[in-house]
């Protein structure tokens, strides 16, 4: 443990950590990470897939220094501001969307969940909201009252709220791969009180509940029960938007077009910056509703310019869905050899490792997963986990990794497995995790 990850313990509180091994990091290059005594380690998780760039891209430092340098004032509320214009200009042409859409600006996704969640129920007059069972849509009130995941459980949940099962096809929802018994249940309650709803959140990838991929088409059937219903669909693309997954929005994979989409992390590329894009009789519902003092700054929102342009010109998700598959395939390699490797899935560089007890039950292998990942921090790679058992191992790191980091990084985790019975249980339990 580095002097500075001491440092941390003793004055940061640990309300805001999810930690499950020592990091503590002096800088970082592409996508590494530099700690205090000067050891490098490959980011296989780009910061929870904010570090979508990596870490120093030159279009970034340009646009973030050049804003910061000259800044057109410091947020959206009483003025109007070149980058923040331009932004939203650009994310509308992004979005296809058919209608009069407008663009909305927060620092995280649980801020750009919750103003729509808000806003959809001022303009509707409906409360009821559905989510899935495993879904995490953010860390404040609102925003948990219509998460399912397990580490929010004693949170106040929406009075309205419908927690449906997550189409998961290799644990699938009785016994049904294709998610056809949700989308009846789905229909059900929505025949039973065709009112109530106003809207529904989905992932495209439900990623914090296991990197689960859904079967082809449930989602695409979903939005249509939903439109039968005047329920308006929001996709989060807060982790696996923004050409993560092989195109620049995750639904474009299912066929159908969303409501509302609400996009984060990586949008910013490490600053501070969401976005819900949707329709104006929603997001113009009221105004001095749904603000936070610096909501669409001039420095946040250069750097999400800098960074769509980057994605665009370097065909960054042309680029996510070539690496994905090299990592993918570099994890089928360990899988024949490694049994604790359940099922390996995701698209593009969003990529999930199921860890199980037994291929057979596919009982999930939690503790196995925390020592797994602890041995490959020690051996210099960040990899997390995710999942409602903690037993996936979540890949999502920055769209510009080098083909290098993810063989060395397969290599990392080569050894990772065949060692992971060396680490002792007193080692990982110091670590909260989720
Ligand atoms: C799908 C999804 N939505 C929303 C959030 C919340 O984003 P933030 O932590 O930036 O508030 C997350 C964070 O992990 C997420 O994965």
């Amino acid at each position: 443990m580095t002097a500075l990850y001491k440092r941390d313990q003793a004055a940061i509180a640990n309300l805001q950590k999810l930690r499950f091994f020592p990091l503590a990091v002096t800088g970082g290059r592409g996508a590494r990470l530099t700690e205090e005594n000067g050891r490098e380690l490959i980011d296989l998780s780009g910061a929870w897939g904010a570090a979508s760039l990596g870490y120093g891209h030159p279009a970034l430092v340009e646009a973030i220094s050049g804003a910061a340098a000259n800044p057109a004032g410091a947020s959206v509320l009483s003025a109007a501001n070149g980058p923040a214009a331009a932004l939203a200009e650009k994310l509308l042409t992004a979005f296809p969307g058919s209608g009069d859409n407008k663009v909305w600006f927060g620092h995280s996704g649980s801020d750009a969940n919750e103003a729509v969640f808000r806003a959809v129920t001022k303009a509707t007059g409906r409360s009821g909201v559905i989510a899935f069972v495993g879904a995490y849509h953010g860390c404040t009130v609102g925003s948990m009252a219509f998460s399912g995941h397990s580490v929010q459980a004693g949170a106040t949940k929406a009075d309205g709220l419908l927690l449906l099962p997550y189409p998961d096809p290799y644990r699938p929802y009785h016994d049904d791969p294709t998610g056809g018994a949700i989308l009846a249940e789905l229909r059900e309650r929505l025949e039973a009180a065709p009112e109530r709803f106003a809207v529904a959140f989905i992932e495209p990838i439900q990623s914090d509940g296991g990197l689960i991929v859904p079967p082809t088409g449930f989602f695409k059937a979903f939005s249509a029960i939903c439109r039968e219903f005047n329920v308006l669909v929001v996709c989060d693309e807060v982790k696996v938007g923004l050409g993560r997954s092989g195109r620049l929005h995750c639904f474009e994979h299912e066929d159908f077009v969303p409501d509302i989409l609400t996009i984060g992390k990586g949008l910013g590329g490490g600053l501070p910056l969401s976005a819900a894009i949707g329709p104006a009789r929603i997001l113009d519902c009221a105004s001095a509703f749904a603000m936070q003092t610096l909501h669409g700054n001039p420095i946040s929102t250069a750097a999400g310019l800098a960074v769509l342009e980057t994605i665009e010109r370097d065909e960054l998700a042309q680029e996510a869905e070539r690496k994905g598959k090299l990592l993918r395939d570099g994890l089928a390699r360990l899988a024949e050899r490694y049994q604790l490797i359940g099922d390996i899935r995701g698209r593009g560089l969003a990529c999930g490792v199921d860890l199980v007890l037994d291929r057979q039950t596919r009982a999930p292998a939690r503790a196995e997963a925390a020592k797994l990942i602890y041995r490959a921090y020690e051996l210099g790679l960040v990899v997390y986990c995710v999942g409602m058992n903690a037993n996936v191992l979540e890949m999502t790191p920055p769209l510009t990794v080098a083909d290098t980091d993810i063989v060395q990084a397969l290599n990392v985790l080569d050894r990772a497995f065949a060692e992971v019975s060396d680490v002792p249980d007193t080692v990982v339990s110091q670590f909260a995790g989720w």
